[in-house]
C-alpha cells in the first residue's frame, strides 16, 4: 500500500487503508478518497462511545458504490495487526 496526500491531485487510484472509517474524521477522509477514484479498506470496531447510530449512518453512506469495503476490526488485537506488541 503506497501512501498520497489527500489534498493533491496527482495520487489518485491508490489504495489506502482508514482506521477509525465509521468515525467523524475517518468517514471524511474515506468519502474524499473515493471521490476522486481511489479505493479504500474501512476498519473500525464501532466502539460506543458515542451512540453507533451515527456510525452505521457514515457507513450507509460509504458502502454500495465500488471502492469501500468495511471490516469491522479492533486494530488492538495484536494478531490482527501483525506486529509484535510489547
Ligand atoms: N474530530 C475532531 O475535531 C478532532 C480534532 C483533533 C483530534 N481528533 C482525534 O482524531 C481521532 C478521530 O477523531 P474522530 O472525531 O473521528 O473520532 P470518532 O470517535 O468519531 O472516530 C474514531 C473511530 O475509531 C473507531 N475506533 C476506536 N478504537 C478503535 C479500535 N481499537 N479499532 C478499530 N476502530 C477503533 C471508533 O469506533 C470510531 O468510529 C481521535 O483520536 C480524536 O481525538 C479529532
Amino acid at each position: 500500500m503506497e501512501c498520497g496526500f489527500i489534498a493533491g491531485g496527482t495520487t489518485a487510484n491508490k489504495k489506502y487503508l482508514v482506521t477509525g472509517a465509521a468515525g467523524f474524521i475517518g468517514f471524511h477522509t474515506t468519502k474524499r478518497l473515493l471521490a476522486r477514484g481511489d479505493t479504500v479498506v474501512g476498519y473500525d470496531n464501532l466502539v460506543p462511545y458515542y451512540p453507533v447510530e451515527y456510525k452505521h449512518a457514515r457507513l450507509k453512506q460509504l458502502v454500495g458504490p465500488p471502492g469501500f469495503t468495511f471490516q469491522r476490526a479492533d486494530l488492538n488485537e495484536s494478531h490482527f495487526v501483525g506486529c509484535n506488541r510489547e
